[in-house]
């Protein structure tokens, strides 16, 4: 079934861009938007709400916000799935070792910092792309062809 999730650059692969926009294309996942926005710390543990107890909020918190991200609205067969799959697991020492050519192998340093997120569920990628695509925006070019 055709849907729609949120891909989240973090600040440590927004370089890696275009070799992400690239797998996308290779994997029959279509970018409808983008837009590429700095965190501020009240957005990002806004986004991050859930994991607020977690011994690594603050660090996640610090990583999100040290530099932009960039936010895609992804639609592909399956696309939630799909993309988690492109991640690899949350570790970056987990994804080396089970799935070296995810992204995360290729482009995560550590537990935290591994390189881009993906909604886990159609409830938090309808949530996760209201956070950044509100569909009360006054002003949006969509790309829907
Ligand atoms: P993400 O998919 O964005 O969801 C929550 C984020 O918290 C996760 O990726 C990591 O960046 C971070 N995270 C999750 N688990 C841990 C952990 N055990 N230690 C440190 N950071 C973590």
């Amino acid at each position: 079934k055709k849907e729609k999730t949120l891909a989240l650059i973090k600040p440590d692969a927004v370089s890696k861009l275009g070799t992400i926009v690239i797998a996308l294309r290779e994997n029959d996942i279509q970018v409808c938007k983008a837009k590429m926005v700095q965190f501020s710390r009240k957005d990002a543990a806004l986004f991050y709400e859930e994991h607020q107890s977690k011994p690594f909020f603050n660090s996640l918190i610090d990583f999100m916000t040290s530099g932009p991200v960039v936010a895609m609205e992804i639609m592909g067969t399956n696309v939630t799935k799909k993309w988690r799959e492109l991640l690899g697991p949350t570790s970056t020492a987990e994804a080396r070792s089970t799935a070296p050519n995810s992204i995360r192998a290729m482009f995560g340093s550590d537990d935290t910092r591994n390189a881009a997120h993906g909604s886990d569920s159609a409830d938090s990628a309808a949530r996760e792309l209201e956070f950044f695509f509100p569909s009360r925006a006054r002003c949006e070019l969509a790309n829907t062809a």
